[in-house]
């Protein structure tokens, strides 16, 4: 696996995982971070600000698992929602009334309700393709089509979609294509190396690992 991470790289996925986004705690050298829970920051003067102002905007603690995922995942930088569900919605929030997006035909079923009873309110429409050959993806994609959404194995059949097919008809249509890699974490595969422009993680499966957090993140390219 090559280096992990873009600002900072890192050799190897194992190494990310330990370091990226954690450093000593300066005042009492805990190794593990503490968790930050405070609302609001002091700020260095009135009218100056610091990095941290307000916690729904930047959290310590948060910031810490945004660089990890963004470096585990190959760089740029990463939010975190409370749910994979959230980071999907705020993905598709950046669409526009008259906008469309194509999905996989096997769908992950809060993707497509989402899309069906939340964002169909809005304007934005989805086309499905099986993402199985070329010609069946371009037959899914329109002037309104701004991205290609996959799940790099959907849910709940696991059926595996070919990254570098999707890159492909990315590259000759110009459509950028993002990448639900929920069932494959970053130690499996990282969709970055085969040209996508986002990558969203619903974080309660193979990243947390436990099933114990529930949470969601999306990784863009810088
Ligand atoms: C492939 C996939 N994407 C997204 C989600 C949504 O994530 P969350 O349950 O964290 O909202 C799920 C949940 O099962 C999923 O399986």
């Amino acid at each position: 696996m090559p280096p992990v991470g873009m600002g900072k790289a890192y050799k190897s996925i194992e190494t990310a995982l330990i370091h990226a986004g954690e450093a000593l705690d300066r005042i009492t050298g805990a190794i593990a971070p503490p968790l930050v829970r405070t609302k609001t920051y002091r700020q260095p003067e009135f009218g100056e600000r610091s990095k941290w102002q307000y916690s729904r905007g930047q959290n310590p603690t948060r910031s810490i698992l945004e660089e990890k995922l963004a470096a585990l995942e190959g760089g740029g930088w990463a939010t975190v929602y409370s749910s994979g569900l959230a980071a999907e919605t705020m993905l598709f929030m950046t669409l526009r009334p008259g906008d469309n997006v194509v999905i996989p035909t096997e769908v992950y079923g809060g993707t497509s309700r989402l899309l069906k009873q939340v964002m169909g309110n809005f304007g934005i429409s989805f086309s499905t393709s099986e993402y199985k050959t070329e010609r069946d993806i371009m037959k899914s994609i329109d002037r309104r089509t701004r991205y290609l959404f996959i799940e790099s194995l959907t849910n709940p059949s696991l059926n595996a979609i070919d990254l570098s097919l999707v890159n492909e008809v990315s590259q000759k249509t110009g459509v950028p294509y993002v990448a639900d890699m929920t069932f494959t974490p970053p130690c499996s595969i990282r969709a970055y190396e085969y040209g996508a422009e986002a990558v969203v993680h619903s974080i309660s499966k193979y990243v947390a690992g436990h099933n114990d957090v529930i949470g969601g993140g999306r990784r863009y390219k810088k």
